[in-house]
């Protein structure tokens, strides 16, 4: 049943902040859950539920305190940092709340940001790649603008860019419309939903909107750290 197409695994993954120490506070109790090339997931679920503590689990920002975490396949339990960095940047694009551009920047160098890797320094095949993107996202006229100088919807989609720049696998998207006007909200998410079926990428998309919710293909629901078992495993 488990073929190569799952990107993500979680077996009974916990995370307790400080552990060992007096303040120890364990957040997510348990999950198992699976996601696969092309499914567009819906991640609900009330403040302080654990839903960004999941997604930083499984973006390798931060590490299970137990349970078995495998990303395209690479079970991630024994990996050093090194190792980490390398998958990440390889497999998993992120979408944040507030979009984490570096503002003195502009949007095309934002959107290289992630492709100079181990070189270190801009090639035209970068260039074009991210002028390529900054056209997918509809701002191929505001290239050259710093960063800053772009609307909150303008900077969602150079984050989107951004997270697309190395074709990732799987887009975590973590309240990506959260801070944005109704329509900007309907561009991002449309965005994200023609990523997903054109490319195949796996998104996990939190979101406090029912709407943008019910239009996910399905929906996980974290409830004081535990997903519900119903939708946790599809198929
Ligand atoms: N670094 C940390 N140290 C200690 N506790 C933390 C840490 N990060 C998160 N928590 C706690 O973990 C719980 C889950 O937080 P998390 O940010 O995952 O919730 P969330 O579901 O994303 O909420 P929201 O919908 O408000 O974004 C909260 O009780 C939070 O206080
Ligand atoms: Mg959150």
């Amino acid at each position: 049943m488990a073929g190569d197409d799952v990107v993500v695994r979680l077996q009974g993954v916990r995370k307790a902040f400080n552990p060992g120490l007096p303040s120890e506070v364990e957040v997510l109790h348990g999950i198992d859950l699976q996601l696969r090339r092309g499914e567009f997931c819906a991640v609900v679920g009330p403040s302080g539920s654990g839903k960004s503590t999941l997604l930083n689990l499984i973006g390798l920002l931060d590490r299970p305190t137990a349970g078995t975490l495998a990303v395209c396949g690479q079970d991630t339990t024994h990996m050093d940092d090194a190792a980490l960095t390398h998958l990440r940047g390889r497999s998993i694009g992120f979408v944040f709340q507030y979009h984490h551009l570096i503002g003195a920047f502009t949007a095309l160098e934002n959107v290289m940001m992630p492709m100079l890797g181990d070189a270190g320094f801009p090639t035209r095949a970068m260039r074009e790649r991210a002028l390529e993107l900054l056209g997918r996202v509809g701002l191929n006229h505001r290239c050259d603008n710093l960063a800053t100088h772009l609307s909150g919807g303008e900077q969602q989609r150079v984050a989107v860019a951004r997270a697309l720049a190395m074709r990732p696998a799987v887009l975590l998207a973590d309240e990506p419309t959260g801070n944005l006007d109704t329509r900007s909200a309907e561009v991002v998410f449309g965005l994200l939903r023609d990523v997903n079926r054109e490319q195949g990428t796996a998104v996990l998309f939190v979101t406090h909107n029912p709407a943008l919710a019910a239009r996910c293909d399905r929906t996980l629901e974290v409830v004081d750290g535990l997903v519900n078992p119903q939708a946790a495993v599809a198929g």
